[in-house]
């Protein structure tokens, strides 16, 4: 099913020349700020940030902003409509009649390609649950081209919580796609990457390997990703607990790094990199962040300018069948029509991506 408008919901709807111009552009801009701040005159982003952001948030709006373009929205379910129990089909439709874009960060997977169904306008997803977060790829994708000059041949190390780290999950998507990339997984057991993130390496031509030390992979990395343990997505606080301080990152422990390694991190921090990293000329997170500004003002005027229909749908109604997934938002808005890909069996989420087997 194509919807009239152009989306970003998953980076890999588009081709990788797609995202490639993406990043030419965001370079561009990056370098000459000023030949842009007009580009968006007259244009409207409406923002719905059903969950708690900082950088993604005010990157966006700060993007719109020197764009010359303006903004409204929310950051605060709680003091919407959402409040008195509005759905998500209401709340995007309504909004998506004011705005010429929305951009949506929420706590369920799955939820932005639910709003992109029957929204009005283009729908950027800005994270969706433990999902995917497509513009936090960019992020660090501008980052690595800028600051590695390359976006192939590396390895790069994701470390902390693989199962629920949505920006773990769009990275190792995105960086499969390009050649000769090796991903040296570092979590706990408990916290591994789940098995579509991993089918989707295979399946882009990517490889990797997993461990559960941080010490002994550190002086094969070009690349070092460090993630926050992803508290509001346990189940209980004690489950947290038994995970947090696994993996934190020191001076130490960055004497064992190459001295090209660069260190990223989507933050917010919480204890993974010790402040006394920051200094390190190698720890990048901070001009990551940055980085993210410029990329998401290539992306609202792409977005704004394309013609493009994105295919939100591949598969198929299945009217008897539920998700499996208890985070997936088929499991919420109740209207929503139960699509999987896939045949007879072997079933996948076309909103959340989570395969279920079918007992017959
Ligand atoms: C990340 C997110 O929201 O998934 N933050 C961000 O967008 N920069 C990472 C996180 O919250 O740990």
């Amino acid at each position: 099913m194509f919807s009239e408008f152009p989306h970003l919901i998953d980076l890999n709807d588009h081709p990788v020349s797609w995202w490639n111009g993406l990043l030419e552009l965001g370079e561009n801009i990056l370098r000459n700020p000023a030949l842009y701040a007009n580009s968006c005159k007259g244009k409207l982003m409406g923002t719905l940030f059903y969950e708690p952001s900082t950088r993604t948030q005010m990157s966006f709006q700060t993007a719109m902003l020197r764009l010359g373009g303006t903004v409204i929205g929310f950051d605060n379910p709680a003091t919407s409509s959402v409040a008195k129990g509005e759905n998500l089909k209401d709340t995007t439709k309504i909004v998506s009649g004011y705005a010429d874009v929305i951009v949506m960060r929420h706590p369920i997977a799955g939820a932005a390609k639910a709003a992109a169904l029957t929204a009005d306008c283009p729908v950027i997803n800005a994270g969706d649950g433990g999902h995917l977060h497509p513009t936090q790829t960019l992020t660090d994708l501008l980052t690595l081209k800028v600051e590695k000059k390359r976006l192939s041949g590396l390895t790069i190390g994701l470390c902390g919580d693989l199962y629920n780290g949505r920006t773990v999950h769009s990275l190792c998507k995105a960086m499969s796609c390009y050649p000769d990339n090796h991903f040296i997984m570092i979590s706990t057991k408990e916290l591994r990457m789940p098995s579509y993130i991993k089918d989707a390496i295979r399946a882009g031509g990517g490889t990797f390997e997993e461990t559960e030390s941080l010490e002994e992979v550190m002086d094969k990395l070009d690349v070092l990703y460090m993630t926050r343990i992803q508290k509001e997505r346990f189940a209980s606080e004690e489950e947290y607990l038994a995970q947090k301080d696994t993996y934190i990152l020191t001076p130490k422990k960055m004497q064992l790094a190459k001295k090209d390694m660069i260190v990223m991190h989507p933050l917010p921090r919480v204890d993974e990199i010790t402040v006394s990293v920051d200094d390190d000329p190698r720890a990048m997170y901070f001009k990551q962040a940055k980085y993210g500004m410029y990329i998401r003002m290539a992306l609202i005027l792409t977005m704004l300018q394309s013609t493009a229909r994105t295919q939100l749908l591949r598969g198929r109604e299945h009217p008897g069948v539920t998700c499996q997934n208890p985070k997936c938002i088929t499991n919420f808005e109740a209207y929503l029509p139960k699509r999987f890909t896939g045949e007879g069996t072997t079933l996948t989420c076309e909103y959340c991506d989570h395969g279920l087997l079918l007992k017959h």
